[in-house]
């Protein structure tokens, strides 16, 4: 950026994480609106708050309700929206937290350029496997209701696109899986991860 010198500040992540006791980094959960990312999310940030972890959860109605109000769900407005959450998980991840981000993030483009932003080694992502026909089953917001009588436009799984991960850390099937032993399975394999 033009005429914009970084400054770097004396005490580092690294610093943080040592005095954390704890490594940090992000779990991305994508997956369909009502696929259960915010459910599994909250599950597994408490279960890591248990161990004395420090986690952040950063949430799409969240995050949309405040720093990015000023987005919709356009192509381009969606890019625009992961672009800032990466950054801000960066922050929080400088600052020696956990994040736990639930975002549909549809596309394997901006998945990967969100990665890029967050560095390879802090993402580790997790895909929340519900089918189509199943969020919709549940509608528990009503959105697919409302997409389908053509009253939302550029909904996720109806006039706009979903592109499953192709090779996520974790993958959690909410039809065939209990949400418990997902949270366990999960939380298990990152014990390593978090050791500094
Ligand atoms: S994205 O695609 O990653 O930028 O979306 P995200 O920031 O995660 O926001 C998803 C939540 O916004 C609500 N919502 C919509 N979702 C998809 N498509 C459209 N058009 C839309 N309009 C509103 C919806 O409540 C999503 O929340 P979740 O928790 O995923 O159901």
């Amino acid at each position: 950026m033009k005429n914009i010198i970084q400054h770097s500040f004396n005490i580092n992540k690294a610093d943080r994480n040592k005095m954390n006791d704890h490594l940090s980094f992000v779990i991305w959960f994508t997956g369909l609106s009502g696929s259960g990312k915010s459910t599994l999310a909250n599950l597994v940030e408490k279960e890591l708050f248990n161990q004395n972890i420090r986690t952040f959860a950063l949430d799409g109605d969240n995050i949309r309700s405040g720093i990015n109000k000023d987005l919709q769900f356009t192509p381009e407005e969606r890019e625009e929206n992961l672009r800032r959450v990466a950054e801000i998980s960066k922050l929080f991840i400088n600052s020696g937290n956990v994040v736990i981000a639930s975002f549909i993030s549809p596309l394997r483009k901006d998945r990967e350029y969100v990665k890029k932003i967050i560095g390879e080694e802090n993402f580790i992502e997790v895909f929340v496997n519900t089918s189509l026909q199943e969020c919709e089953r549940r509608d528990v917001k009503g959105l697919y209701d409302k997409a389908r009588k053509g009253e939302i436009k550029n909904f996720t799984g109806i006039d706009a696109p979903y592109e499953a991960p192709e090779a996520p850390d974790f993958e959690v099937k909410t039809e065939l899986e209990d949400l418990e032993k997902a949270v366990k399975r999960i939380v298990g394999q990152l014990q390593k991860k978090l050791e500094i």
